[in-house]
């Protein structure tokens, strides 16, 4: 972490709590937010609880993310949601390029670089998801996929470098318990971050580059303490108030005493 950018620890639902439930999450973490003033909190509930959960935060400095959008503004494609449609229902932010969009619903890294420009383009930031598979890992190939992948969304980032976000998730620490070690993580983030410098210097001292994949309390803070690893993307951790607090209370700690 660095003292110039300010932590994001974003909670991802996925398919979960997407009723009643969500909004008493929702309402758990706005009031967890305002004991965290360093650190930017965001959640990103399923589409059924968006709207009902902007209202909950309404009041609150937590952020609203989608977990998806469609490029287009509006058309026939049934069962999408356009970034419009998404500012309606309050979101200012949008998951994009998650792994299990792209392993399970076919994502490409050209698809993803248009779901970002189109969050910019309707006033979303996009947190940009990359991460290498284990096969990839352990063919050594995690710098060129990452690589690859943040190529393809590069230019965009570039020209919304006071807002890029990018989140690192190896696909085999997402929800499995492993997590990338601190310095096999900044390693990593390192690299991203020389990319983006490659391209613009600017880009690279903004831009905000969260780590994902079986973040919890009790790891949290030695991520976090790396250099280049600038907040969290919380799955499993994210579905209960309390270990999600404990997360933000960790990155609060680290961002408070620099
Ligand atoms: P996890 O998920 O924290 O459950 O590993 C992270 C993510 O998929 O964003």
């Amino acid at each position: 972490m660095h003292v110039s950018r300010k932590p994001l620890v974003a909670g991802n639902w996925k398919m979960h709590h997407g009723g009643p439930t969500g909004l008493d999450l929702a309402g758990a973490i706005g009031a967890l937010a305002r004991e965290v003033p360093h650190v930017e909190v965001v959640v990103a509930p399923p589409f059924t609880v968006l709207a009902a959960a902007a209202s909950e935060l309404e009041e609150t400095p937590v952020g609203l993310a989608a977990q998806n959008l469609h490029v287009a503004d509006k058309g026939a494609f049934t069962g999408e949601v356009s970034g419009p449609m998404l500012r309606d229902a309050g979101c200012a932010w949008v998951i994009v390029g998650h792994s299990e969009r792209r392993q399970l619903f076919g994502e490409t890294d050209a698809l993803v670089a248009e779901k970002a420009a189109a969050a910019y383009t309707h006033g979303l930031v996009p947190i940009v998801c990359v991460g290498e598979t284990l096969e990839e890992r352990e063919s050594g190939k995690t710098l060129a996929v990452v690589e690859r992948q943040i190529g393809a969304v590069l230019d965009v980032l570039v020209a919304h470098a006071d807002s890029a976000v990018v989140a690192y998730e190896p696909v085999w620490a997402i929800g499995t318990g492993k997590t990338a070690g601190p310095a096999e993580a900044q390693e990593v983030h390192a690299a991203i971050r020389r990319q983006l410098a490659g391209k613009a210097p600017n880009l690279a001292a903004t831009a905000r580059i969260l780590y994902g994949g079986s973040v919890k309390g009790d790891n949290a803070a030695a991520l976090l303490g790396e250099a280049d690893v600038d907040g969290a993307l919380v799955g499993g951790a994210s579905l209960e108030a309390a270990s999600f607090g404990a997360i933000a209370r960790a990155a609060e700690r680290i961002a408070a005493s620099s």
